[in-house]
């Protein structure tokens, strides 16, 4: 007999054992469990093709997964339809919306869509907020692409949604708006919204997610608190510009995680951050003792890039045959 989920006590969206085969035969979604907390910013990182807009558009309940469940603010998104997606909203990655309609139109017509009553002065709010009030009266067609996607994001909070998912949000938007973007996602979050983006500028996510999730080819092979991630998987390294360059690694510093440039004029020695030592003493003292002077020494940390790619590298075939 199949389990009943068990949503966690401040878990808002719940995915239990969420599967997802494509009509072609092609499993996009593997086994994914995943509770977002209430109130947090989750961002959801993975190569192209991972499977972030499948698993998104499960919970937003437009897709149907092939097994499992799943919960948004306590409803089941396939039996009470309705009354989850009314505590949803989605900016879609892809750009639809109705050409011919203005932008107050479209966004006002989007609220009533999930049953709420107008309120012009919450639209009027979120238009300029966005940026777009000086542009409420135009046809969505004649706007340029990053406004667009700007007022699929007025969409989403028409009906002032309590979970907000962001799909590549920032994607053909300039830079200053971004920044007033996430702003304003900073601003909801504030206000109790839960937000989940994705994201291919993953500096964003580092400055943005109070978690992380990282999915690749269909698996959720991490889900943890960014400053832990950062803390556990993240590496420091100690780079030291010698005086003279050597000709080899002397045998001294071997067996430690020393490299010797090729010209032989630095040595880069990569320790763990979670190591109670750091065993930069060690090799100080061992660069004494082989008389080896340096001029200058600079650490250096790993950003959340780092750690994501070195979490979805996988070797090349070619390189594996080689
Ligand atoms: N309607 C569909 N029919 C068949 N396969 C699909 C369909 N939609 C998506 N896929 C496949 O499922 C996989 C996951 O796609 P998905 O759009 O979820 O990836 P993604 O992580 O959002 O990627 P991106 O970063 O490019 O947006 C891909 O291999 C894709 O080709
Ligand atoms: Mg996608």
């Amino acid at each position: 007999m199949q389990t009943s989920p068990s949503p966690t006590a401040d878990a808002i969206v719940s995915v239990r054992d969420v599967s997802k085969t494509y009509a072609g035969g092609f499993q996009a979604l593997k086994h994914v469990n995943l509770d977002i907390r209430r109130g947090e910013i989750f961002a959801l990182l993975g190569p192209n093709g991972a499977g972030k807009t499948t698993l998104i558009s499960i919970i937003c309940g437009i897709a149907n997964a092939s097994e499992g469940v799943v919960i948004a603010d306590g409803h089941d998104t396939v039996r009470d339809y309705r009354l989850a997606r009314a505590a949803i909203g989605l900016v879609p990655q892809e750009l639809h919306t109705d050409a011919f309609e203005s932008v107050w139109d479209t966004v006002s017509f989007s609220r009533g869509l999930f049953g709420k009553s107008p309120d012009p002065a919450h639209i009027e709010k979120v238009l300029r907020d966005l940026s777009l009030w000086d542009k409420r009266k135009n046809k969505i067609m004649t706007l340029s692409g990053g406004m667009k996607r700007r007022v699929l994001i007025a969409k989403a909070l028409s009906h002032e949604p309590k979970i907000l998912f962001l799909d590549e949000p920032s994607a053909g938007v300039d830079v200053e708006l971004r920044h007033d973007m996430w702003r304003m996602v900073r601003a909801l979050r504030e206000g109790g919204t839960t937000i989940i983006l994705t994201t291919h500028y993953i500096e964003e996510a580092e400055d943005m997610a109070d978690r992380i999730g990282v999915i690749n080819h269909g698996e959720l092979i991490v889900v943890e608190d960014k400053q832990v991630l950062m803390r556990k998987l993240g590496k420091k390294q100690l780079t030291v510009s010698l005086q003279q360059p050597l000709t080899g690694l002397p045998p001294a510093l071997s067996g430690q995680d020393v490299e010797l440039s090729a010209d032989g004029l630095t040595l880069t020695y990569t320790f763990d951050t979670q190591q109670d030592e750091t065993g930069i003493a060690t090799l100080l003292r061992a660069l004494n003792e082989q008389g080896i002077d340096f001029k200058d020494l600079r650490t250096s940390e790993s950003s959340l890039e780092d750690i994501f790619v070195s979490l979805v590298r996988k070797p090349a075939p070619e390189a594996a045959t080689a």
